[in-house]
């Protein structure tokens, strides 16, 4: 999510870094920083080109490491910004990924003594890093000392002031890249930040390892084992790698889902714990133990994530949701008090109309939550309390993964109510345990790509389309047909399928076909009979089915299918089909899926 850039070389680092620093913007940062021994520590909140002018001197240092950040643990400030620094200054530290056991590690280091100047993990793991150097390891001991402790998700660069010259690196589920220039190397989290210097580079891979300098890499794991690595040649250009090889924001974010449902879930849910950890909601959990109703907000994508959530925590934890639409609820006179709840849902934290309904609630003395995508946003900022989807960036303009982690929060939240609440159930239990292994499902999901982009060839003439839901699955009815508008400009209506009858069936024909979304659940029997209705009227239909439902391919035009799941879960995977099978009409179209025409990325206005 954040991007890192560390150089040793002959030139004056500062530059260089900075310019670094700025191929990386495309991820997103709300802070910048950059460290070499000479130079010192500098960092803003400005942008990154507002570092040069830190600087007391002209800049003459000539290795050092620096970093754009996306806030995951603590908000964006500049005590928060990398590069964080240990006991005196003995070492420096970058860090992209997330710490999940830094409390432990936290808690230790302080019964030790040590404070913080950060609310980061990152500080966290250089203190351990330093102490574990003070106590007499090697640089490289104590660093993979630490490693080897650490649970979570690392890619790291650091120096120490005992070894001038040296950049020391690590990764986790993060990537680190190697630039090997002529007497000069780089450290990187992203071969963007370094391909306009050079292209020959070497990846780190999990469980290792570098000790970079000008003129040697060395690269081992963390059981000190040497590994060769033969340098490659990169032969894309920025843009193309900042997609990581997709062709497109969309395609790349899609393909992110796994990782960013189980970076939602890390440190909060786990196998062995039956309580659910959300930090941000703990100051408030009496007011949530007390609450009588919990009233949702949201506009687009995130409107449909709430009424999955609304669904999600009526059945689990038998508390009454109302939804509302930002642009709608702003203007209506809300009843709030403390027993009653505001949750905005929002991955940019920054939609107008959402923001207007949480001050206009919290005027009238209600208590507000988020359920925030992006660290330190305006609507992150005016809630009294939330929690973080940790989706990352998202750069395309229809959302897939930020959507998709919403319902994972939904999830999580809905579990936290459950126990703050005293409610308990057979039913809770297998659905915590069915998000953990989301994102196995997920990447199957994925892995299914291919079946759905043939069923999008046959659709993308079509005017318009229906998209059929039932429970949980309607809001992903809504959603699917939404993302459809968007990206491929195919009118598109999402309906509860129990409506039907109640108006939209006039509307089919031979020529309007219908999107069912027919998991094996518990109305399963009720979207087979919609089906069938719809059959009779010449109604062209694909059926999202569960595996082994042998009645789907006798019934529907097209199959797409999805993976067993948790009743719950099911709709989430079918959510992410429904979003292959949009990015393929889209693309079937000549349309571009990344910037779809009239439309922006984050709603500030009304
Ligand atoms: O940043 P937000 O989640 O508050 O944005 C809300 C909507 O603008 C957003 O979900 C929009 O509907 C997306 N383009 C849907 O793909």
């Amino acid at each position: 999510m954040c991007g890192i850039i560390a150089y040793t070389g002959e030139r004056v680092a500062l530059p260089l870094l900075i310019t670094g620093l700025s191929k990386l913007e495309y991820r997103g940062y709300d802070s910048a920083g950059v460290y070499t021994p000479e130079d010192g520590l500098l960092r803003s909140t400005d942008g990154v080109q507002s570092l040069a002018a830190l600087a007391p001197n002209a800049p003459s240092g000539t290795f050092g490491i620096a970093h754009t950040r996306w806030a995951t643990h603590g908000a964006p400030a500049v005590r928060n910004a990398h590069p964080h620094a240990a006991q005196n200054n003995i070492l420096h530290l970058v860090h992209n990924g997330i710490i999940e056991n830094y409390q432990d590690l936290k808690d230790e280091l302080s019964a030790l003594g040590h404070t913080f100047a950060s609310d980061t993990d990152s500080e966290v793991l250089a203190h351990y890093i330093a102490t574990a150097y003070e106590a007499g390891l090697t640089t490289t001991e104590a660093l993979a000392s630490t490693l080897s402790k650490v649970r979570g998700t690392y890619g790291i660069a650091l120096v120490f002031a005992d070894d001038p010259g040296t950049l020391y690196a690590a990764a986790l589920g993060s990537p680190i890249v190697i630039g090997i220039g002529e007497h000069e190397a780089w450290v990187a989290s992203d071969a963007t930040a370094l391909i306009h210097e050079t292209k020959r580079v070497v990846y780190l891979e999990d469980g290792e390892y570098a000790i970079v300098t000008p003129e040697t890499y060395t690269i081992k794991t963390l059981g000190h084992i040497d590994k060769t690595r033969t340098p490659q040649t990169v032969t894309q250009n920025a843009e193309e790698l900042s997609k990581h090889g997709y062709a497109h924001y969309m395609l790349k974010e899609m393909h992110e889902i796994p990782t960013v449902i189980a970076d939602t879930t890390r440190g909060r849910l786990s196998e062995m714990r039956s309580t659910v950890k959300l930090g941000g909601l703990e100051e408030v959990r009496r007011e949530l133990e007390r609450m009588e109703r919990l009233m949702v907000v949201g506009c687009g994508s995130a409107y449909y994530a709430g009424l999955y959530g609304k669904y999600l925590i009526g059945s689990l934890v038998g508390l009454p949701v109302d939804l509302e639409l930002g642009s709608e609820a702003r203007y209506r006179s809300i009843p709030a008090s403390r027993s009653s709840v505001l949750l905005a849902v929002t991955q940019s934290g920054e939609t107008a109309d959402t923001l207007a309904s949480v001050k206009a609630f919290k005027e009238h003395g209600g208590l507000t939550l988020g359920l925030v995508n992006v660290v330190g946003s305006t609507i992150a900022r005016t809630v009294d309390a939330g929690v973080y989807t940790h989706a990352g960036p998202e750069i395309g303009v229809a959302s897939t993964k930020a959507f998709v982690t919403q319902l994972v929060g939904f999830g999580l939240i809905a579990l936290k109510l459950a126990e703050l609440r005293g409610v308990t159930s057979t039913e809770l239990l297998s659905f915590k345990d069915a998000l953990l292994s989301l994102p196995t499902l997920a990447t199957e999901v994925l892995a299914r790509s291919e079946r759905v982009e043939a069923v999008a060839q046959h659709y993308a003439k079509y005017a318009h389309m229906l998209y059929i839901g039932r429970s949980l699955s309607a809001p992903m009815a809504y959603e699917g047909a939404l993302k459809l508008k968007e990206v491929s400009y195919i009118h598109a209506e999402g309906y509860p399928a129990g409506e039907m009858k109640h108006g939209p069936l006039a509307m089919i024909d031979d020529a309007f076909p219908t999107m069912a979304i027919a998991p094996r659940d518990s109305v399963y029997e009720k979207m087979i009979s919609n089906i069938q209705e719809i059959k009779a009227r010449k109604g062209p239909i694909i059926m999202v089915a569960t595996d082994g439902d042998y009645r789907a391919e006798e019934m529907a035009d097209h199959v797409i299918w999805i993976p067993k799941a948790h009743e719950a879960l099911m709709p989430v995977l079918a959510t992410m089909a429904l979003q292959q099978f949009a990015y393929a009409v889209a693309l079937a179209k000549g349309i571009n899926p990344d910037r779809p025409r009239n439309l922006a990325k984050s709603v500030t206005v009304e």
